[in-house]
């Protein structure tokens, strides 16, 4: 062997050919570590001195190639300022130039996931064979930056402007058909002849037969466009990729102007405007955001992993009460998800209208070629209607989604308790009735546990697990590994009225009623949120859920939390709901609804609207958007560390994931919890109590005064 490390060795596999291995130890991935990296620089020192070598094939021992850069290690790295940023990656780039520069010609063996720093890996080598198995791409804009180990240095002069932007702009994952079309690879072979064929391939380049410097030539050389090309290339793609990104996006921005800047280039000097835009990107708070947004989805996968292995229990077969908006939807994802599911309803009616949800939602999977007509004949298969208890006897859960009565939920549950096995787990997706009273009066209240769906269920990837007081380890542990199945995201939280995501909502719209009843237009008030990176404004938002059910939820809450959540005050959404006006599901909400050409809901601005509302708000008033933000925010902040204080969400990621996933939070933003780190918790706290005469509700609790005391942050 020429060389063993941590992360790579080198053998010899006869002819003068080697093969660079990559196999980072006590790991189950490839990553490129800053430690990994420098065992590669090593690895190729060892190749550039032996002087036998007349080629280098460069394999993974893992199923993966390389997953990209340790993103753990960003944290640090990106906290140490622009010019240490830039000087890191520069470093980097020489490991890398130096492997481009071995004397001989280098094949890379994509075997497997091949991503970011992996594919930047690649890109350095003269030729790359990917596996039918295999997928690569530059996921780095979805982290706030983009590819900084010379790939976006490489890229464009190995598949030319137009392709290296979308690769980079767009940050897909890109199958081995694409990836050989656009050039980014030079063949696709099946995944048993990937080693062979990267052999071969070097050896043709040691006879003479593959003109490997032609190729690595080119990527040292400037692009080969004249400058009028590039010039139209670049403002092309600078007009098209910034009104897609919008302006809480400025990675992909960043990597268009970095590459036409470095584009009249030579590679050493482009690299070195790569590490400038790349530091730039690196230390905006959206950087900053969507790494840690990446972390915390590692850790809520992995506290739900945790949760997973401690079920015993196999769910082979479900059900659900209820095929309304919720139960229909939560039928058809288990029945998507393989599980088959019984759906109750006591109407025929709303059975066949839940049966008609699943069906279209099935057809437009047919329609985009990502099912076949035969598997969606078998999925709908896999959905039982009725209209009895007939077969629940052998049900392992029992989802209820009846309507949001705890009276009705009661007499449910006490009917079908009886007809169920022992270990039959009965969850409820109520949005905000208290787990723990749900379970007063069953018989096994161990087996009770919240299953809380958001709406539309099969878009929406958080699951909330509710554990009430008596819900047992096994009846949430089998919870959250159905919602896996599913493919959704479970956070496991412990009970109080609407759990965590509901709690921490209804202070928002709180929030909102207030500017409105002080005399904020809600139109204005919708722009200013959504341009905030919410996906749509309060008011809109209320429409989509409609102001009937919320209204009702409202109630719910302020029972729970009197203090600070009863209103003495009319607010607008109730004058509205007395109006009969619910929100998109009939038409009329804030906004007035009418289908548009594809048939979907399109809204527009009613002036009966403000007639209506007059009574209840005071005369108009002009907001700035800081105050409007500071209104509609810090009751949600605030309400978010009550319940960390209270321990009804477990980790501030956890918080942080709930919020983006259940409702939308802005990703750039990161969550509320990076949201207040990135302001400063005294900051916040400041702006809390400038507003500290509308209420309790912005009463910022212990927790954040004292982080703003001590200057301590939820993330490090
Ligand atoms: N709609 C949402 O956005 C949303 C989001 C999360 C959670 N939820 C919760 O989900 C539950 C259902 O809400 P929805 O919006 O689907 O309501 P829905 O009114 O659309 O559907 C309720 C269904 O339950 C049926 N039903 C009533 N009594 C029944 C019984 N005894 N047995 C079987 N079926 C019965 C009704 O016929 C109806 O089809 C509520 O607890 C709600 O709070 C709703």
């Amino acid at each position: 062997m020429l060389y063993s490390g941590p992360a790579f060795s080198v053998t010899a596999l006869g002819d003068g050919i080697v093969e660079l291995k990559f196999d980072l130890a006590g790991e189950s991935v490839n990553k490129l570590s800053q430690a990994a990296l420098r065992d590669f620089d090593a690895a190729t020192q060892a190749i550039a001195k032996d002087g036998s070598v007349k080629g280098v094939v460069v394999t993974s021992a893992k199923s993966v190639f390389i997953v990209g850069a340790d993103i753990t290690e960003f944290g640090t790295m990106f906290a140490a300022g622009e010019e240490a940023i830039a000087r890191g990656v520069l470093e980097v780039n020489r490991i890398l130039c130096r492997f481009e520069d071995l004397p001989v010609p280098t094949v890379i063996a994509i075997n497997g996931v091949c991503l970011g720093g992996g594919l930047e890996l690649a890109l350095a080598g003269d030729y790359r064979v990917m596996s039918t198995a295999a997928s690569v791409g530059f996921p780095e804009v979805k982290l706030g930056i983009f590819p900084g180990f010379g790939g976006s240095v490489r890229m464009p002069r190995i598949i030319g402007i137009d392709n290296a932007v979308e690769w980079i702009c767009a940050g897909a994952d890109k199958k081995p058909d694409a990836a050989l079309k656009d050039g980014a690879v030079d063949a696709v072979v099946a995944p048993d002849q990937l080693r062979d064929a990267a052999i071969s391939m070097v050896k043709q380049c040691v006879a003479g037969k593959l003109d490997w410097q032609g190729r690595r030539a080119a990527k040292l050389a400037p692009l080969k466009l004249n400058q009028i090309e590039q010039t139209m290339a670049f403002n092309s793609s600078l007009a098209f990729v910034g009104a897609q990104a919008g302006p809480n996006y400025p990675a992909p921005i960043l990597a268009i102007k970095n590459m036409q800047e470095a584009a009249t280039l030579g590679r050493d000097a482009a690299l070195e405007v790569e590490a400038k835009y790349f530091a730039r990107a690196a230390v905006t708070p959206q950087a900053n955001a969507l790494t840690g947004v990446f972390m915390a989805d590692q850790g809520v996968k992995k506290a739900a992993g945790a949760w997973e292995k401690k079920s015993k229990k196999e769910i082979k077969q479900a059900a659900v009460l209820g095929a309304g908006i919720m139960g229909g939807g939560i039928a058809y994802q288990s029945a998507f998800k393989g599980t088959p599911i019984v759906m109750k309803d006591i109407r025929d009616d709303a059975l066949a209208l839940g049966m008609n949800e699943a069906g279209k939602l099935l057809a437009k999977q047919v329609e985009k070629g990502r099912m076949t007509p035969a598997k969606m004949s078998e999925t709908l298969g896999r959905i039982r209607p009725t209209l009895n208890y007939g077969d629940f006897g052998s049900v392992d859960i029992i989802i209820e989604a009846v309507v949001e009565n705890p009276k009705v939920k009661k007499a449910v549950f006490a009917e079908v308790e009886g007809l169920v096995r022992d270990d039959t787990i009965i969850a409820s997706n109520t949005s905000t009735i208290s787990i723990s009273h749900l379970a007063e009066g069953l018989k096994r209240p161990q087996n009770f546990v919240g299953m809380h769906f958001f709406n539309p269920v099969n878009m929406m990837p958080l699951v909330e697990v509710i554990r009430g007081k008596q819900s047992s380890d096994e009846a949430v542990a089998a919870t959250v590994k159905l919602a896996s199945k599913m493919g959704k995201t479970p956070v496991v939280v412990n009970d109080c009225p609407g759990f965590f995501v509901n709690r921490v909502l209804f202070p928002y719209f709180a929030g909102f009623h207030m500017l409105l009843r002080d005399g904020a237009d809600f139109v204005a008030v919708d722009k200013v949120m959504e341009k905030f990176g919410w996906p749509m404004g309060p008011a809109y938002l209320m429409d989509v859920v409609g102001m009937d059910t919320a209204v009702h939820a409202a109630e719910v809450m302020a029972q729970g939390f009197p203090d600070r959540m009863r209103h003495e005050w009319k607010n607008t959404t109730q004058v509205l709901v007395e109006n009969q006006r619910f929100g998109q599901k009939n038409g009329k909400g804030y906004y007035v609804y009418a289908p548009d050409k594809k048939g979907k809901p399109k809204k527009s601005v009613d002036p009966v609207t403000y007639e209506l509302i007059k009574g209840v708000v005071a005369a108009r008033k002009e907001f700035k958007p800081e105050e409007i933000i500071a209104t509609c925010m810090v009751p949600m902040v605030n309400e978010v560390a009550r319940c960390l204080e209270e321990k009804i969400v477990a980790s501030p990621y956890e918080a942080d994931m709930s919020l983006l996933y259940g409702i939308g939070f802005p990703p750039f933003r990161g969550g509320a919890c990076r949201y207040v780190d990135q302001m400063g918790a005294a900051n916040f706290v400041a702006m809390a109590d400038r507003l500290a005469p509308l209420g309790k509700l912005f009463e910022a609790p212990q927790l954040l005064r004292d982080m703003a005391a001590s200057g301590k942050k939820f993330f490090g």
